[in-house]
């Protein structure tokens, strides 16, 4: 069976998009096929396209995001995702209260993938200067990578 992650952040117009685009890069680079989708905690952004920041920086590492479209979280993931991975410590408390008993995705922490960032957030970019898209994007990539590793 394909395996399937999705990346949940609190718009799904910043980090999980870019984290989406990230795996689906290294899944390509390694021969991976991959179910990869992403989602927000909050439906504020719902059809919209990613954050311009985020499609300007995952643009220009060869990942366009520019046709995702946001969506929030659906009881229905819990039953249908292998994974669900937060891209922080609140994504990650509120999906735990979202999910419904029967749910069999297993619920982790996006840079508890990295050693020595165990328990970190990945840190939201949407208020900060253009610069933090960057931190964002190497954050992702390098979470990536441990993901395909750990699943191989
Ligand atoms: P994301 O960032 O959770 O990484 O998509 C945010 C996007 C939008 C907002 C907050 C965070 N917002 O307040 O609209």
């Amino acid at each position: 069976m394909t395996t399937s992650v999705l990346f949940v952040c609190l718009g799904n117009i910043c980090r999980s998009p870019m984290a989406e685009a990230a795996l689906r890069q290294e899944c390509a680079r390694a021969g991976k096929t991959m179910i990869i989708d992403s989602a927000g905690i909050r439906d504020w952004h719902t059809g919209n396209p990613p954050d311009d920041r985020a499609q300007a920086v995952a643009a220009r590492y060869g990942a366009p995001i520019d046709h995702l479209s946001a969506r929030p979280v659906r009881v229905a993931d819990f039953r249908t995702f292998d994974h669900i991975i937060a891209m922080d410590n609140d994504n990650l408390s509120n999906l735990k209260s979202m999910a419904p008993s029967d749910g069999s995705a297993k619920l982790s922490l996006f840079l508890d993938l990295l050693e020595g960032r165990n328990g970190q957030d990945v840190i939201d970019p949407y208020y900060e200067a253009d610069e933090a898209f960057e931190t964002t994007w190497a954050d992702v990539v390098a979470g990536a990578k441990a993901l395909i590793a750990k699943l191989s």
